[in-house]
């Protein structure tokens, strides 16, 4: 049974005030808080097992090898990988995208072409931009309309033998837009050899995810979106791709064998596995998944759902509110402004003095808010540990906001 009551006692943060107010978190598409199982099984780590990994022979390094390991085996399940050696630890989803692109670079030749879409966080457009200039690539951004919905008929012109990467979010951080993530991965891989990326930042805390029946090369995410200290992520690579990619940093724990005559790398995952891990928080992302499949998948995507849909239709009510992607399928992410009040800040602002935390302006996607010719928008993002009565207060402040600044 769904007991928002219960899952809101496991969140010692959720339970205070901020300006004298109960605090209303709601900027969970930044960062989530973290249920006390989390912090516990972090704080269990400094205080009893804190060794290095995968390098002692004492009995601490062991425990906390083992732990880590156990971490990564809860991953692989949560994710449907085939193996736990393909879910690399990573310290979010920026590192991921990052990682692949670097690693990619020799893959690429001048005039080859990279796939984005409009919808992309800057963290899934810039590393790209790198990998062009290092490479003489050429960027393609698949076209948005004014409801955040992707055009695919681009994607159907700019698939060529040219194209060496598509890479696009599951669901889009600025709007809460789930992206067609099946049918791009379907037409790519039709009509090209690409490499496939998928940014599971804002998707892996709302759905389920299966990286086998997506059929994607690459899924990045990061843990403190998904009830696990900040610090952590994810970068899941199909085997054979991760086995003949070169390395991405080098150091310790990544070699098989080193002399000054040459190096050889260690298998996987620890080939992507540079110097001492955050062995506290993947321990605690594991404790994480914990807590997301007690609470279950669909439990959350049907409580996180009723909260969108809960606040749109009040917001809407808000006469010259305007929703960005109002159309579109979205899950966990409401994005708006008030007519005539052109600094998403200032109702922020007024927000906050109410207890209520929300996000504003370009949240990283400033292409997005370009094409919406806006600066950018005040974003209300949900957990499960939301509640209606919060968006209430939310709907309460944006009217408040909305009298102070007219
Ligand atoms: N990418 C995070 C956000 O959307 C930080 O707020």
């Amino acid at each position: 049974m769904f007991d928002i009551q219960e899952i809101r006692s496991q969140f010692s943060i959720l339970n205070q005030e901020v300006n004298g107010k109960p605090l209303v978190y709601l900027d969970n598409a930044a960062t989530s808080q973290k249920p006390d199982s989390v912090l516990q099984v972090w704080t269990k780590y400094y205080t009893e097992l804190n060794a290095n990994v995968h390098r002692g022979i004492h009995t601490l390094s062991q425990l906390a090898t083992e732990e880590m390991e156990l971490s990564r085996r809860k991953i692989q399940k949560f994710i449907n990988a085939k193996h736990d050696f393909e879910v690399i630890f990573t310290k979010g989803t920026t590192e991921g995208i990052n990682l692949i692109s670097y690693i990619l670079t020799s893959e690429l030749k001048k005039d080859d072409e990279i796939i984005i879409s409009h919808l992309e966080h800057h963290s899934n457009i810039v590393p790209w931009q790198l990998l062009c200039e290092r490479t003489g690539a050429k960027l393609k951004v698949i076209p948005m309309d004014e409801n955040g919905v992707l055009q695919l008929d681009f994607l159907d012109q700019f698939l060529s033998e040219k194209t060496k990467v598509v890479s696009v979010n599951q669901v889009s951080n600025a709007l809460g837009v789930v992206n067609p993530v099946d049918e791009i991965i379907a037409r790519t891989r039709a009509n090209s050899d690409a490499y496939i990326v998928i940014d599971g930042a804002q998707s892996a805390p709302h759905f389920q995810i299966d990286v086998q029946a997506l059929d994607c090369d690459f899924f990045v995410f990061s843990g403190h979106k998904m009830y696990a200290p900040m610090g952590t992520g994810i970068l899941y690579g199909k085997q054979n791709i991760l086995e003949k990619l070169p390395p991405f940093h080098g150091g310790g724990e990544m070699i098989a064998t080193c002399s000054f005559d040459g190096t050889t790398y260690a298998g996987l995952p620890f080939k992507y596995e540079a110097g001492t891990p955050n062995v506290g928080g993947n321990i605690a992302l594991g404790a994480a998944v914990d807590f997301i499949e007690k609470v279950g998948h669909q439990n959350i995507q049907n409580h996180e759902n009723a909260l969108l849909d809960y606040a749109q239709r009040k917001l809407l009510e808000i006469e010259g509110l305007k929703v960005y992607g109002e159309k579109a399928t979205r899950t966990g992410v409401v994005s708006f402004n008030l007519d005539g009040i052109g600094i998403s800040s200032d109702v922020g602002m007024i927000l906050d003095k109410m207890g209520v935390a929300v996000r504003t302006g370009h949240h990283c996607t400033q292409p997005i808010m370009s094409f919406l010719n806006i600066a950018g928008t005040v974003r209300a993002s949900f957990a499960v540990y939301n509640t209606f009565s919060e968006i209430d207060l939310l709907v309460e402040g944006v009217k408040k906001a909305k009298k102070m600044l007219a």
